[in-house]
Formats: structure tokens, sequence, C-alpha cells
């Protein structure tokens, strides 16, 4: 253990210095780690977990990109999992006192103690922001099943835009149309946290094609629209399907108003708490609506996402 900790540490050191690097709001650098920017923070238990996590055949991992719909899988994929240990109205759920973050745990957000215990209940739920070509080979190998979730690429810029510009640490920073023209520049060249956007969408997808049974790929806006359908095959795909009695019970339903923005949002736990000292947990509640780059972005900042938009309805997308 101490050996493995020192071998993270001096790889974390000499990429540190040797990667490529790129600005991402103030204090937030990424460097170009095995082709996708991660963010600098990240380094080190992105390494943490390629080198040292053993997927085991039962695990369910979310994937996606930041401000895609994870907070929301994540809450789903909880409550779907574990709601044998609820009653059915769910008055005593862990949200009325946990944020969805730390119930269900990044894997690049664990340390190497963590990583190799991994003392969770069975099945076993993760998350990452990692591409699909970087997770650690046992995922592959192993009979454990990934979750994927996209977003307009467009909504999710939006979303990303506020999330960045909420930290303490860039409210020097202002906001203006230059400085979103900027970043959208970004974005569309693939630089941001964990981009490029569209290589991270087609890695997974390509994968779902390949392997249905391995990655459920799951659009944020077909969640928005047709919930219950959604569920139901999450549900399947995870191994835990509602039986008719629960339909019968509206369970489904009752699992879709927990875990609403709505519903999430009023929680004291998410009006108040913390995720990390420099993280409050409302930050992971905005508006969740489909369409809201409309109301912010001018027709040439639109116009950047044109290759990228190219790119994705070639592979069968329609964002629009
Ligand atoms: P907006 O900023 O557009 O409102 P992530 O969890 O991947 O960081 O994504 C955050 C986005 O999902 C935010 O979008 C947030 O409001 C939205 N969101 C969070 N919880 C949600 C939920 N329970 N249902 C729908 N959208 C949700």
């Amino acid at each position: 253990n101490t050996k493995a900790k020192e071998q993270i540490e001096k790889e974390f050191k000499e990429l540190k210095l040797s990667l490529p690097k790129a600005a991402w709001f103030e204090n937030s650098a990424m460097v170009l780690y095995k082709s996708f920017w991660c963010p600098q923070y990240f380094l080190k238990g992105a390494i943490t977990f390629q080198n040292y996590f053993e997927a085991q055949d039962g695990d369910i991992i979310l994937a996606s990109l930041p401000r895609t719909g994870t907070t929301w899988l994540k809450s789903l994929l909880y409550t779907i999992i574990n709601r044998d240990n609820f009653s059915s109205q769910f008055s005593q759920h862990p949200f009325h006192t946990k944020n969805p973050h730390d119930l269900v745990l990044y894997l690049e957000g664990l340390d190497l103690s963590t990583i190799i215990v991994g003392n969770q209940p069975l099945p076993r739920l993760f998350a990452t922001h990692l591409p699909y070509l970087s997770l650690s080979d046992s995922i592959k190998t192993s009979q454990c099943r990934i979750v994927y979730v996209c977003r307009n690429p467009l909504d999710t810029f939006v979303s990303l835009w506020h999330f960045y510009l909420q930290f303490e640490r860039n409210k020097d920073i202002h906001p203006n149309m230059e400085l979103m023209e900027e970043y959208i520049g970004k974005y569309c060249k693939g630089e941001s946290p964990f981009g490029p956007y569209e290589d991270h969408l087609l890695g997974y997808w390509e994968e779902s094609n390949r392997n249905p049974q391995k990655v459920l790929f799951l659009e944020y806006e077909g969640l928005k629209k047709e919930p219950k359908a959604h569920l139901k095959s999450l549900a399947d795909f995870v191994g835990c399907p509602f039986s008719e009695e629960e339909e019968k019970q509206n369970v489904i339903d009752e699992i879709i108003k927990l875990c609403s923005l709505k519903s999430l949002k009023e929680m004291e736990v998410n009006k108040n708490g913390n995720f990390s000292p420099m993280v409050e947990n409302k930050t992971f509640f905005r508006k969740g609506e489909v369409g809201d780059w409309t109301t912010h972005f001018t027709p040439s900042m639109a116009k950047q996402f044109h290759q990228m938009l190219r790119k994705l309805n070639k592979a069968g997308f329609s964002f629009t």
C-alpha cells in the first residue's frame, strides 16, 4: 500500500509537470491526460482509479460529462437499486439528509485505501466522468454494467458556464458576452473538463452499439420527456426490474417524484449543505430546462457548435 501510494505520488508529480495544460476559469487548470482534458484536481484520483480499481461483475457505473444529468441519474439509480430498504413513500429516504453525490461517489474522487476496499453494499454503485477509453481495464473485462447519460451540448455548456461562475474563486471574473464566446470556442475545440465533448459521448455510444448488455445509453432530454419508460429500462438494465405489484402501487411515479429537480432542490440538505469546503449542494440544482441555451446564445455563439453538431448528427443524434 505504501509502495503504491509512492508510485501514484511520483506519477502525479511527473505528469503535472509534463502534460499540456489549458486554463478553465480561475484556478481550474486542466491537463491533457490520455487524450482527455482532466481537471488538475482530479488527476491523482484518475491515476489511482485507472491503476487500482477492480470492478466486480455486479457493479453499476454511471458515466457522464459534468452538467449532463449526473445528479439526476445518481438519485434515480441509487433509489432503484436500494428501494427495498425504504418505505414506499420514501419519507425516511437518505436524500432527506444527504446529497446524491455523498451517496454515489466518483471513482476519480476516491483515494487508494477506499478504492481498494470498496466497502459498499452490493450491487456497488459508482460514478465517473472519465471517457470510456480511459476507464480501468477491469471495468471493460468484467461483467459490470455502465449507464451513460448525455445532454444537448449547447445546454450542457450553459449549465457548465453557470456552474463555474458561481464559485467564490471565480468571483473576480466579469462574465460578459465576449468571455462567453471565448469559452464556447474552447469548448467546441474540445478544451472542457473531461472533454472533448463529442469524443466522450461517441466513445460510450459506440460501445453501447457494440455491446448493449454492457452500456445503456440515455439522453437527458429523453428522460425528461418519458421518465416512466426510461425508469423501467433503467431498472431492467441494472437487474432490479419493477414487479407488477410495484407498478400497481405507483412505485415508479414515487421514484420519479422523489428524484425530481423540484423535490431534491427543496430538501434542506441541498439548500444549505455543502458537498465539499468549496462546493455547496445547491450548485447541483439549477433550472433543468431543455433548450435553455436559446435564452443565452447569440446566433454567432450557436454557430460555433456547427461542426460538433454535424459530427453528432452523422452518428444519428438530432441535437439542435
Ligand atoms: P441546468 O444547469 O441546466 O439547470 P450534473 O448533475 O451532471 O452536474 O448536471 C447538472 C444539471 O442537471 C443542471 O442543469 C441541473 O439543474 C440539472 N439537474 C440536477 N438535478 C436534476 C434532477 N433531479 N432532474 C433534472 N435535472 C436535474
